[in-house]
């Protein structure tokens, strides 16, 4: 029998206790055992920022993180952002910049830019496409996304 390990995390400000396998990674936990199928998995290589989530107030890639090491730890999802609606004025945004055609790069996306938007000053284009470097969008050509965040970060005009 495989080893298993008790955790007990906060998830979307949900206490959770599950029995996981110690290699189950983060983001499959979350999709596969808690049914958060709004973190997507693509490369599973930390490449792609698809699985991007928030662990205690930092975002990390899900497909990186074990399980069991967020155990203990306050886990914030695309889903649980988007019902608090922390997420409602990037979601607009994006909406109306037209700054998603498949949508699967778009989870990751807003949880990497509500990171820079949580930071409250100032941000330039530069900055915006440095700090969503790391999320992949094969669709877009990210214009109408940096638009979109920098609407958001620095006000409209
Ligand atoms: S699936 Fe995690 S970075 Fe690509
Ligand atoms: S909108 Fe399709 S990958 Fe970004």
């Amino acid at each position: 029998m495989d080893q298993v390990i008790d955790i007990t995390l906060t998830v979307n400000g949900a206490q959770v206790s599950r029995r996981v396998e110690p290699r189950q990674h983060l983001v499959d936990f979350l999709r596969e055992e808690l049914g958060l199928t709004g973190s997507h998995v693509a490369c599973e290589h930390g490449v792609c920022g698809a699985c991007t989530l928030r662990v205690d107030g930092d975002i990390v890639r899900g497909c990186l993180m074990l399980a069991v090491q967020a155990n203990g730890c306050r886990v914030d999802t695309v889903e649980g952002l988007s019902d608090s609606r922390e997420l409602a004025e990037l979601q607009k945004t994006f909406h109306e910049r037209n700054a998603l055609q498949c949508g699967f790069c778009t989870p990751g996306m807003l949880m990497a830019a509500q990171d820079l938007i949580n930071q409250k000053r100032k941000i330039s284009r530069e900055e915006i496409r440095a700090h969503i470097s790391g999320n992949y969008c094969r669709c877009t050509g990210y214009q109408a996304i940096v638009d979109a965040i920098e609407e958001v970060v620095n006000g409209k005009g």
